[in-house]
């Protein structure tokens, strides 16, 4: 890396973040030399009713799988994040609410007015037979509802399950079916964009293949037209009425489940990513304070949707167990237009914004007037998350956005890691951009070839961790063999991540994406199999292969490559209708960017798709598609070559 490419901590931050660069390394140090007491001095950062005096409790061995973290401890999630704060600043905003509509007003929460709203969502689920350990379904957009619906499951030690609300009701229906809730939460409408998202008329869909669904909570949200159906269906406002803003807190063991949150990987259905109560919360509050140096007065806004992990970790659980003012916004960065993500910073004078590249590559596509035309005069600190950054938004975000006084957090993590896991610190990390920089305390990296050797010093391989860290999931929701299978099975012995990374010299690391099936489209993950599975249930449809592409924007974009069955006629609308068709079987974001009818799809004899030479098509880089002469039908190549779909 040349120097220029260096941003060395500003002296500003050296001098007053908790943890500067000697730290760091003293930090680091001691928290893989000593990882017992490390971590019970960390646990002091939670409220538990019995404090744990074990720490790490595990084994990546297959004779000996297990993870468990604080076993012995107890507390409950909702009260670190609420009751704690309430006698030092019960009257302290905790929560900013921004609505989709510029126009409209915002909506504040004190820590007090917070647990009131949450405590009384807790006795609407108790009243609807909700109980310990049950799991609750919460399909919600972005209103302050999702975030009592989230925390007074916390509060009575329910499983809450949010499904994203840009997913269908297919794909809803089977993340009820998966976990086995009974109930689901959900409002009348979502608003982004100055759009309705039908979110009722979507359970209701969802409902036929979802037997098991008894009971539904609406809140009223847009006042949009729907259907309620008795015996079903309640009003949220109807069943609080009269119950009291007061809930006591469940006591929950540190290794209670917290929530599942379904996340696509290389093969079959979604995965329900299930995380604990004790570990989790407290890798989200530490890593909130060390990569973003929070400070009580601060305004944070992490800028995801609480329908992903990093809405779950960096708008509730993290910043409210630090006590923090976290801003949730309902709408789009770039809605009214591209100024609207640096007026709602201004508005409510947000100190850190953390969002992913590419809602920043989208900005910095509108052009820096929409910046210039804001103050940001608050901003201190910009973060991002999701997938790798490339320089040039990296370098946009620093200097333009930033005016060059803000350093630029950008975390590595997944939904399993629970919070960052490599991520710089502002007052310790000299910035690189594009390197999501050094590991987080705990976090032992490793790099290993295809063939599981260890690579050491300056290198480029495959991503593995080899010790358990406290936010690390606990399995997979009803399959724990998966979850072996999936993580621990490639390197025994260690947690593989699915992804590529390069250390530099310097002991960077530079993530360089997925090296399995799973493709990253804007920010959000999508396994390719999923996206064929989609495909084949059409009926006009053989077989389908879909991989990744290059894309400005999205960062991938999905590229489907589908062979129709006999006798049906390729067409424009055809290719429209099976685009269409993903949308409703999934969801928006796994529409297929480009489609090509192959008659053939190029397989090895033994029957397996090649996908090498797939990828290498939809890139458009068909001079250097490699031997294909294992394939079964070499001349299907030729016809994929041929019929590519140009990028536009
Ligand atoms: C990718 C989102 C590079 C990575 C928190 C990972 C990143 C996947 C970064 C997890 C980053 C996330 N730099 N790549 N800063 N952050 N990724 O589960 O491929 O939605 O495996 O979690 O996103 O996506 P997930």
């Amino acid at each position: 890396m040349a120097d220029q490419d260096l941003y060395p901590v500003p002296a500003e931050w050296a001098a007053r973040a908790r943890v500067d660069a000697a730290g760091y390394d003293k930090l680091y140090g001691r928290s893989l030399a000593d990882p017992g007491t490390f971590w019970l001095e960390q646990a002091r950062r939670l409220d538990w009713i019995k404090r744990p005096e074990i720490a790490g409790d595990w084994s990546f061995e297959a004779h000996d799988f297990h993870i468990r973290w604080f076993s012995d401890g107890k507390l409950n999630v909702s009260a670190n994040c609420l009751d704690r704060h309430l006698a030092k600043r019960g009257d302290q905003i905790a929560l900013i609410w921004e609505p989709d509509d510029p126009r409209a007003e915002p909506r504040r929460f004190t820590y007090r007015e917070l647990h009131a709203e949450v405590c009384r969502f807790a006795n609407v689920l108790k009243a609807q037979g909700v109980a310990k350990g049950d799991r609750v379904t919460i399909y919600l957009p972005m209103i302050p509802e999702a975030a009592f619906a989230l925390l007074a499951c916390a509060r009575i030690g329910a499983i809450h399950s949010v499904v994203f609300g840009g997913f269908s009701p297919e794909a809803l229906a089977g993340r009820i079916e998966d976990c086995g809730s009974k109930i689901v939460v959900t409002c009348d409408e979502g608003r982004r964009g100055g759009k309705k998202v039908p979110l009722k008329a979507n359970v209701d869909a969802s409902a036929a293949h979802a037997p098991g669904l008894a009971t539904v909570v609406v809140v009223r949200s847009t006042g949009g037209d729907v259907t309620m159906q008795p015996g079903r269906d309640v009003w949220y406002h109807e069943a609080a009425e009269g119950l009291p803003a007061t809930c006591p807190p469940e006591p929950m063991g540190a290794e209670d489940p917290l929530f599942i949150l379904y996340t696509s990987g290389s093969t079959g259905k979604p995965k329900g990513v299930l995380h604990s109560s004790g570990g989790y919360l407290l890798w989200a509050s530490l890593t909130h304070e060390l990569a973003f140096d929070y400070r009580a007065g601060n305004v944070w806004w992490c800028a995801a949707d609480v329908g992903w992990v990093t809405g779950h970790t960096y708008i509730l659980y993290g910043p409210l167990a630090n006590g923090a003012t976290t801003l949730m916004y309902e709408g789009l960065p770039n809605w009214p237009d591209a100024s609207r993500i640096w007026q709602v910073c201004d508005r409510h004078q947000v100190h850190t914004v953390y969002t992913a590249p590419t809602a920043l590559r989208a900005l910095m596509k509108d052009g820096d007037d929409f910046v210039k035309a804001t103050s940001r005069a608050s901003l201190k600190l910009l973060g991002t998350v999701g997938e790798p950054i490339n320089p040039e938004a990296w370098r946009w975000y620093h200097d333009v956005v930033g005016e060059g006084r803000c350093p630029v957090i950008d975390t590595w993590w997944q939904t399993e890691t629970g919070g960052a896991m490599i991520a710089p610190m502002p007052g310790a990390t000299d910035l690189k951009p594009g390197s999501a920089t050094k590991p987080m305390p705990g976090v032992d990296l490793q790099l290993v070839d295809a063939e599981g050797q260890v690579l050491t010093g300056a290198a480029e391989g495959n991503l593995a961790i080899t010790r358990s860290w406290p936010g690390q999931m606990r399995t997979v929701w009803g399959d724990h063999e998966r979850f072996f299978q999936t993580y621990f099975s490639t390197y025994p012995g260690k947690y593989f991540t699915g992804d590529g990374c390069r250390r530099d010299a310097d002991g960077y690391y530079w993530i360089t994406g997925r090296v399995d099936d799973v493709i990253n489209v804007s920010g959000h993950r999508m396994g390719t199999a999923e996206v064929e599975s989609a495909l084949v249930l059409h009926p006009k449809v053989a077989e389908a292969a879909v991989v990744g592409m290059p894309h400005d924007i999205k960062g991938q974009g999905i590229y489907a490559y589908v062979t129709l069955n006999a006798g049906e006629t390729a067409s424009d609308e055809l290719r429209a209708e099976l685009v269409k068709w993903v949308r409703t079987e999934i969801g928006p974001i796994a529409a297929p960017d480009k489609l090509q009818f192959a008659p053939g799809l190029p397989k090895t004899r033994s029957g397996k798709i090649m996908r090498r030479i797939l990828r290498k098509i939809a890139e458009g880089d068909v001079s250097s598609l490699g031997d294909t002469s294992t394939l079964a039908d070499p001349a299907v190549v030729d016809d994929l070559v041929a019929n590519r779909v140009e990028a536009g």
